[in-house]
């Protein structure tokens, strides 16, 4: 199984979202007895609560299912359990970086995977209500993610 965790600030906004629309898409190409999603935020402020309002309104708009999501927060054990780290902003990385002390782990930019958006971090819809624009970035960067991985593990 491979194991993939999106990490962000809160673990309401922006990582559930790609957490729910990866999945959605790993289901659509039959590879969820390959790969498994989760995500973590690195603050503990919304620890067990259910995405935010403006994420779940996207999920349900786009028909991707989101049932039993609850936040928690990233702890060194996740470099253990998971192939994949993918951080939403700088901010993240170096959290997440701070947690390793220096651990070889496999820390990625959610928007390194779309090197040709301006845009370099995952903006934060908390702050600027812009859940939409997150769901773009979002959808696309899964996408070549998926396939990344796919061509990683040589999964048809
Ligand atoms: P997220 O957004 O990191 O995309 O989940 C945030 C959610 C909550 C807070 C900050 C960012 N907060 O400060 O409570």
């Amino acid at each position: 199984m491979i194991h993939v965790l999106f990490v962000c600030l809160g673990n309401i906004c922006r990582s559930p979202m790609a957490e729910a629309v990866l999945r959605h898409k790993i289901e659509e190409r039959g590879l969820n007895h390959q790969i498994q999603v989760d995500s973590a935020g690195t603050g503990d402020w919304h620890i067990s609560k259910p995405p935010h309002e403006g994420t779940r309104n996207l999920l349900d708009t786009y028909q991707i299912p989101y049932a039993n999501m609850a936040a928690r927060q990233f702890g060194s054990a996740d470099f253990e359990q998971f192939d994949y780290i993918v951080c939403m902003d700088d901010s993240n990385v170096a959290n997440v970086r701070k947690i390793a002390g220096g651990a070889e782990a496999d820390i990625l930019k959610f928007m390194d995977l779309l090197p040709n958006e301006s845009l370099r971090e995952v903006p934060d819809p908390y702050f600027t209500g812009n859940f939409e624009e997150v769901y773009g970035l979002v959808d696309a960067g899964c996408n070549v993610l998926l396939e990344r991985i796919q061509k990683d593990h040589s999964l048809a």
